[in-house]
């Protein structure tokens, strides 16, 4: 009875594409049969065999982003559109975001001792803040006003092994905080791989029926290879699997295959504190090669001076500046905050 309904939606659905003067391959064949009905199995296995290296990355045809300011999310509903535009800046289309969840596996890390006294002065000068639900209750104050991407996921510390991780928190915990949007990590090529997947589809699932986008964020371990290949493999894994948006590291050769290949907007994480100047052509050249944005937290909240950081990252993430004229002006800012 239930594949007879199935055939019926079908072919009401066709006759609504046909009227509409809308193509009708998409749809399948509504006299297939299923494997249970006898069919062949081979359409619908994903096949190990063959698997070739992308070649069109179609860099001169960009994505379509009339429906809607960021690409990949033109079909969500309105809850979720809204929420992403408080997420990217609807003018530029791009995000800075301040990443300080590292406590949930690391501890009190050098910048992140006392949340409260280091973090909850610069929420005014980012776009968005990146954390767990412990370090935004108990440290910054809800009059910041600033959208909160959350950290759904935890389970690991830096003395275990990182890819093994649970879902955190519960999606009514997540509403009650008014996030903006969800966070955990997908581990591609790790030992709890499957499970880091089913932990992100989990918040996509939970996320789609409120409206609240996820973000996955493209974990590496300690053993892990940083390449394109590697951050392509995942970051397109994430989109395929439903993330809105995604997150990665940014890799010198081949970065811009990686945005061309993963359908929904990618922001990077900073990595290891680095000198400011090298931490802001970082930044210039991933906006430049397609990145959507940054979400960023040693190199802001280790650097020497963390207001001065984010302005500069700003101008590089909204205004197109270079990561010199960055460096520029993170230097002639350099200090005044404090003064
Ligand atoms: C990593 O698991 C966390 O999500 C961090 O928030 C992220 O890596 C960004 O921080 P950083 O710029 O310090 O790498």
């Amino acid at each position: 009875e239930a594949s007879q309904q199935n055939l019926n939606l079908r072919r009401q659905a066709k006759k609504c594409f046909q009227l509409a003067g809308l193509p009708v391959r998409g749809l399948g064949n509504a006299r297939q049969q299923t494997p249970a009905q006898g069919g062949t199995r081979e359409d619908d296995m994903a096949d190990l065999d063959d698997i070739k290296d992308g070649k069109d990355w179609g860099r001169d045809r960009p994505a379509d982003t009339s429906r809607f300011f960021l690409k990949g999310n033109a079909h969500h509903d309105w809850g979720m559109k809204a929420r992403l535009s408080q997420v990217f800046r609807p003018d530029t289309g791009r995000t800075v975001m301040l990443a300080f969840d590292h406590g949930y596996f690391q501890g009190p890390t050098t910048g992140l001792e006392r949340l409260d006294l280091t973090i909850a002065p610069l929420a005014a000068h980012a776009d968005v803040l990146m954390c767990t639900r412990g370090g935004l209750r108990s440290s910054i104050p809800p009059e910041a006003l600033k959208p909160v991407v959350l950290r759904c996921s935890a389970g690991n510390s830096i003395l275990t092994e990182l890819s093994n991780e649970l879902v955190s928190v519960e999606i009514d915990d997540a509403i009650r905080l008014g996030a903006s949007a969800m966070a955990a990590q997908v581990y591609i090529g790790a030992e709890y791989e499957h499970k880091s997947i089913a932990n992100v589809v989990k918040l996509i699932d939970a996320g789609t029926r409120y409206g609240i986008p996820t973000m996955a964020v493209t974990g590496v371990g300690k053993a892990m290879v940083r390449d394109a290949r590697y951050f392509g493999l995942a970051t397109r894994i994430a989109a395929e699997i439903g993330a809105q948006f995604v997150k990665s590291y940014y890799v010198d050769d081949g970065f811009e295959r990686i945005t061309l290949g993963c359908p929904v907007p990618i922001v990077i994480a900073g990595g290891k504190k680095l000198p400011e100047r090298e931490a802001l052509e970082m930044a210039y050249r991933a906006i430049d090669q397609g990145a959507a944005g940054v979400d960023m937290g040693r190199n802001v909240f280790q650097s020497t001076d963390p207001v001065a950081m984010l302005a500069a990252l700003a101008a590089v993430v909204h205004e197109g500046r270079t990561g010199a004229e960055g460096y520029e002006l993170f230097q002639d800012l350099h200090g005044k905050a404090a003064a």
